[in-house]
């Protein structure tokens, strides 16, 4: 019998491996993380030796990588990258994302801005007309977790503690929850002021470029 997640799996597994029409040979490919981006990377390995590498975005997909004999290669000797495939918690019509929901997002967005092209691959579930459904993840510095907490308050959120997550840049995670977002590249900016916050799972003053639901193209 079939049900709603397996439709969801198979939109993931259709994004995934929709995204290889985007890499290009002799490639250095920028790699997210996640279960949609588990399938783009098994996909990946079959054109393994028509490209360079990939620069990863977390341990996991590193391992992943490398277990599919991928070669993975490091952002400062890569130089800039033509294109970069991940996945998001949320995206609305104008390609702007929530991501972090695996708790990869600094790296994430470090290998997105990058790259020339992002391309983002998800199920259906994922788009929305209004970011903040999802929970916004922080990844914060340790000892500024309550400061920043406070701050989110203020700010109309109400901030969770990943609790027992550690990141792997060893910082933590704060979810906030509550927000609906209307000017999300405007709450990107000030979040990125406050001292403690390393990066903000707002994915809006560099938005997607591509976004893949299944196998379909959104417009
Ligand atoms: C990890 C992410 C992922 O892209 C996001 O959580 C989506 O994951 P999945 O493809 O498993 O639904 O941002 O930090």
């Amino acid at each position: 019998m079939s049900n709603a997640n397996d439709g969801t799996v198979n939109q993931k597994r259709q994004a995934g491996e929709a995204a290889i029409r985007y890499v290009e040979d002799g490639a250095i490919v920028g790699v997210g993380t996640g279960s949609t981006v588990a399938y783009f990377i098994d996909a990946l390995a079959d054109l393994k030796h028509r490209i360079q590498g990939a620069v990863s975005s977390s341990e996991q997909s590193t391992a992943q990588l490398k277990r599919l004999g991928i070669p993975v290669l490091d952002l400062n000797s890569a130089g800039p990258l033509t294109i970069y495939i991940d996945g998001a918690d949320e995206c609305d019509p104008c390609k702007r994302l929530i991501k972090g929901g695996g708790a990869a997002l600094t790296r994430e967005k470090i290998v997105a801005a990058a790259s020339e092209k992002f391309v983002c691959i998800i199920d259906s579930s994922k788009q929305v007309d209004l970011l903040g459904k999802f929970p916004v993840p922080i990844e914060v510095i340790p000892m500024a977790r309550s400061l920043v907490g406070r701050e989110i308050v203020k700010r109309g959120g109400q901030p969770v503690w990943r609790d027992g997550v550690v990141t792997d840049n060893g910082n933590w995670i704060i979810d906030v929850h509550g927000w609906r977002i209307a000017d999300p590249a405007a709450l990107e900016s000030e979040l990125n002021q406050l001292p403690g916050i390393v990066t903000v799972g707002l994915f809006a003053r560099r938005p997607a470029d591509v976004v893949l639901i299944g196998g379909q193209l959104m417009a």
